[in-house]
């Protein structure tokens, strides 16, 4: 029977499935029943800037230091009814004790001093490593690329220094040369990348003339972004590579094994599919391989990546070259009315 077993940024799990940073894994009884379906990790739900701030705020009122952003925080986040970072360490904690497979703690801040000391609080409650929430939206147009790339940059050469667990960084595609970034993010110390986040973008009810939050799951296939980037990625850094969003079937997680990615993180297909489908997809991923005939993961892990195929352009090529070149076989293939 095929052996699952993966490493990830120095983690040794039974098979490549994480359960990603959501609300499935908040509580003890939700860990458990993750564990007990069969997932490899779980990443407890992040912590927030704007938690800590509103935390900081009720407490410190009179500290100059933090005056101007609880007041920025508070007319963004009015009726946020988040736990504070003391309620989510405590809640992070109880979770960790409850389950046996590694608890990874997120985190997602603003300020420098923010990440350090929340970094270090997140460690400290036991938790086997830390993902960092890279998210950013440029707030200025008068602040360039590399200078927030730079930040970022000086933020993972830090915690490097700092801490002992290893730590991943869960990007957001949008950089100028997101390879770079990657590399240099890498040198600098980071274990692993997630590629990519899902953000959340805004929305307008036309009725109602109004901006509109909804909670979107995100579709089958969304992962082709993050499938480019772990092919390109594979071998060329030393950090583990985790492929999400859109991850859904077990076909899925092979598209993303075969790129390159050591392991998969999983949200939507766990609310839409419950739990307890994670089983189903480790069923049938070791079927596919006892199939095939592999006998660990290894063994096909990166097979169809930028390095495995050496001269071919797959995954530098994203227009429609074939279509200008061979219409004819495009049209036989998809008749257009
Ligand atoms: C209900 C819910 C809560 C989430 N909470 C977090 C979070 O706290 N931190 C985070 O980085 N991502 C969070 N995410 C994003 C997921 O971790 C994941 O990146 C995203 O859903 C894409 O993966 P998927 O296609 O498998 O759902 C959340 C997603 C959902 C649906």
């Amino acid at each position: 029977m095929a052996n699952l077993n993966v490493e990830f940024m120095g983690l040794s799990l039974k098979n490549p499935i994480v359960v990603g940073a959501c609300t499935l894994s908040a509580t003890a009884e939700g860990a458990k029943e993750l564990e007990r379906a069969g997932a490899a990790a779980i990443v407890y739900k992040s912590l927030f800037e704007e938690q800590i701030q509103m935390e900081q705020a009720q407490l410190t009122d009179e500290l100059d230091e933090y005056a101007d952003r609880n007041a920025e925080m508070t007319s963004i986040f009015p009726t946020i009814k988040h736990a504070g970072p003391r309620a989510h360490l405590m809640r992070l904690s109880e979770v960790k004790k409850a389950v046996n497979i590694p608890v990874i703690a997120s985190l997602n801040c603003v300020y420098d001093v923010t990440w350090f000391d929340y970094a270090k609080k997140l460690e400290e409650v036991g938790v086997d490593a830390l993902e960092l929430n890279f998210y950013q939206m440029p707030a200025s147009v008068d602040k360039t690329a590399e200078q927030m790339e730079d930040e970022k940059v000086e933020i993972v050469k830090t915690l490097k220094e700092r801490l002992s667990i290893p730590f991943c960084i869960k990007l957001s595609p949008y950089y100028t040369n997101t390879l770079n970034f990657v590399n240099r993010l890498d040198q600098a110390g980071a274990s692993a990348f997630v590629l990519f986040n899902r953000l959340f973008q805004p929305t307008i009810d036309i009725n109602t003339e109004s901006h509109v939050t909804k909670f979107n799951l995100s579709h089958q296939g969304d992962f082709n972004l993050g499938l480019r980037y772990v092919g390109l990625l594979h071998k060329k850094i030393k950090a583990s590579l985790c492929g999400s969003n859109g991850i859904y079937t077990y076909e899925d997680v092979l598209q993303m094994l075969l790129s390159g990615a050591d392991i998969v993180q999983m949200v939507s297909t766990l609310y839409k599919n419950k739990p307890s489908y994670i089983a189903q997809v480790l069923s049938e991923l070791e079927k596919w391989m006892d199939d095939k005939g592999y006998k660990n993961i290894d063994e096909f892990k990166g097979k169809l990546s930028d390095n495995a195929l050496k001269a071919s352009d797959v995954y530098y090529r994203a227009q429609y070259l074939d279509f200008i070149l061979h219409p004819e076989e495009i049209i036989n293939k998809y008749p257009m009315r």
